[in-house]
């Protein structure tokens, strides 16, 4: 397995051991925990430095919609050969490694390349990808230094692999690690960085941003309805002492957001979280420019599946989707124009949900929206007249 630079860098630092969870700070709390809501997760047992769920076989993440996402990739990674060989797929939100490893069981001829800006997700995907170690490329990158990360493992930036993955978020492992500051459900230092070397954390931004900023990012990245009477709260509440944990953030929501609203809107730190998790990672920008470089990597036939778990990033796949399979041909003609055509089609009708049975088992996958594309140009067909699976 081929590892970057810095993963190794990072992977010395992953393994501290976790500080006790303390309890959050919930006066009033008339809400039960969810795992349909990312920032409420408690504690989970901690083996090696990474807490785990009580099945350890998933490694604490739950791969959410698995078989549809095998699928519907499956197609365009089995045209040169039935059992993978010669295509390449690229897991572009590696995590614990969760969907690659069924990918690589189920094709043993394929070839990965797993991108995380997680140091600590590499490390556990790559114990859990050892078996197919010599298949596998590990990259620590955001996913929008896909093209990049695409030629270190030695590909061109276009029409170069044949299926993208993108499970978009935070992970199980992220939430359960209660020291990082993802979940409002544990009392931790305000961090919420995915990349743990990167400069900016939740509290740089609860400490440091003017009010009008701080209720841009609430409003914004987490449609909070209340977000200029929180920002003020903050202001005044930091000019006192600064925000260092979880739970004084938590307390202070609990006060900004009037009771009515507390008691139906989910819990009052719900959207706070998420609009601070977004704004520290730089999430939307990276995911606006990583769909459309993943999209010129795959070759015809190539295949993509993006999985959403809140409507922001939803709303940025549906449009990035809606504009690759759009004709370029001015509207008024009555026949498509050469080099006009769309470039997609579609493989799904707008997004598809996780089922009834599915959300029973993993709650996670309530808030999912699933949706694929497949490149025009080469079908499945013509690739396998060309031969490359004979080599
Ligand atoms: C939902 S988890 C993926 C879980 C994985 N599919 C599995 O089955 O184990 C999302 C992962 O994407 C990573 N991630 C989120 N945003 C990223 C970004 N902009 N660039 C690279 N990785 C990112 C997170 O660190 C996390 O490990």
């Amino acid at each position: 397995m081929k590892h970057s630079a810095t993963l190794s860098e990072a992977h010395a630092r992953a393994s501290g051991p976790l500080p006790e969870p303390t309890l959050a700070y919930f006066p009033n709390a008339r809400f039960v925990p969810s795992d349909r809501d990312p920032g409420a997760r408690a504690a989970r047992p901690v083996r090696g430095g990474v807490a785990v769920a009580e099945n350890s076989s998933d490694f604490g993440h739950v791969p959410v919609l698995l078989h549809r996402c095998v699928e519907l990739l499956t197609p365009a990674l089995t045209r040169y050969h039935p059992d993978g060989s010669g295509a390449v797929l690229v897991d572009a939100t590696l995590g614990a490694g969760g969907h690659a490893e069924r990918f690589l069981t189920e094709l043993p001829g394929l070839r990965l390349i797993g991108l995380d800006r997680d140091p600590s997700a590499l490390d556990i995907a790559r114990d859990r990808l050892a078996p197919f170690a010599d298949r596998v490329t590990l990259v620590r990158t955001r996913y929008d230094g896909l093209g990049a990360a695409l030629a270190e493992s030695g590909h061109a930036a276009a029409e170069s692999v044949d299926g993208a993955l993108f499970d978009l978020g935070v992970s199980s492992m992220q939430l359960d690690r209660a020291e990082r500051g993802f979940a409002y459900a544990q009392d931790a230092p305000l961090d919420m960085r995915m990349d743990p070397s990167s400069p900016l954390t939740a509290a740089d931004i609860v400490n440091n941003y003017d009010e009008a900023e701080l209720a841009d990012i609430l409003h914004r990245y987490g449609e909070e309805r209340f977000a200029r009477r929180i920002a003020a709260q903050i202001v005044r509440q930091r000019a006192r002492a600064p925000f260092t944990s979880t739970a004084e953030l938590v307390a202070l929501l609990y006060q900004a957001i009037p009771a009515p609203a507390r008691r139906t809107g989910g819990h009052p730190a719900k959207r706070t979280f998420q609009a601070l998790r977004i704004a520290v990672n730089d999430e939307l920008t990276s995911l606006g420019s990583a769909l459309p470089a993943a999209l010129d990597a795959l070759a015809g036939g190539g295949r993509i599946v993006v999985l959403a778990y809140q409507s922001l990033e939803d709303r940025i796949v549906k449009r990035v989707f809606a504009d690759a399979v759009a004709s370029r041909t001015p509207v008024d003609l009555p026949f498509e124009l050469p080099g006009h055509e769309p470039r997609f089609r579609s493989l799904t009708r707008g997004a598809e949900r996780a089922d009834a049975a599915e959300v029973e088992r993993n709650p996670r996958s309530a808030a999912v929206r699933l949706r694929a594309l497949e490149r025009l140009g080469q079908t499945v067909e013509s690739q396998q007249a060309s031969g490359k699976g004979d080599s």
